[in-house]
């Protein structure tokens, strides 16, 4: 996706939501006007393609804020049995033509993932791409099944190429993932900082794969 602007970029907690002044449906609107004539492809982001290896091949996973849904086509091709949710209906109806046309096991809906958070013990594999409310983690450890995995990568502090939001509130501080899923067991994690080449991509990311206890 091309450079975010900071609301582009944040997940919806009340609290950021209040701050910002834009209600749900203003920020639904602005996502079905950003995403409405583009067509979803597989198309892995950098968390699970660096850690291509730790994705499992079979079982049931979710695309948290989905989008037009790449990471959760690529999921299903890979194997996996896939939900993904994401609050604009139009990135959803996008979604579910491409995964018809490809023939994957994508069911996707819009959601509000605030008002409806992930079922307890639910998934052997969540997602969750360049989409961040604080608030939300507690649950997603819980969504989590025995031994299932999380793969999260979203925008840091520490910045190489600027892009992302702008308001450092709104991006990781450095290790902050770490903090969010310490109920988890870490499996893969980078996070480069300013030490990355501004040519890898990497430079304003945190990536983590953590597992649940089994
Ligand atoms: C920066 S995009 C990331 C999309 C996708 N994960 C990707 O990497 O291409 C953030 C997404 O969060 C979604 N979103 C924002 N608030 C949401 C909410 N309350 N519930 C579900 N999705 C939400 C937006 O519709 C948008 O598609």
């Amino acid at each position: 996706m091309e450079h975010l602007t900071e609301r582009d970029n944040l997940g919806p907690s009340r609290q950021m939501a209040s701050a910002m002044a834009e209600t749900l449906d203003g920020q639904r609107q602005r996502w079905d006007a950003r995403y409405r004539g583009l067509t979803p492809a597989p198309r892995p982001a950098a968390v699970l393609r660096h850690f291509a290896h730790l994705v499992p091949t079979t079982g049931s996973a979710v695309d948290l804020a989905c989008g037009l849904g790449g990471n959760a086509l690529w999921l299903a091709q890979r194997g996996l049995d896939v939900r993904a949710w994401d609050l604009s209906a139009v990135a959803i109806d996008q979604l579910r033509a491409a995964a018809a046309q490809l023939r994957l096991p994508v069911a996707a809906e819009a959601r509000d993932l605030i008002a409806h958070p992930p079922e307890s013990g639910r998934f052997d594999v969540i997602a969750v791409v360049r989409f961040l409310d604080r608030d939300l983690a507690p649950k997603i450890v819980a969504a989590l099944r025995p031994g299932g995995l999380l793969f999260y990568e979203t925008f840091t502090r520490e910045s190489v190429d600027g892009r992302g939001p702008r308001d450092p509130a709104f991006r990781l501080a450095p290790n902050e993932l770490l903090d969010l899923f310490r109920g988890l067991v870490v499996r893969g994690y980078r996070e480069e900082g300013r030490l990355a080449d501004p040519a890898s991509g990497l430079g304003d990311l945190a990536l983590m794969v953590a597992e649940k206890a089994r």
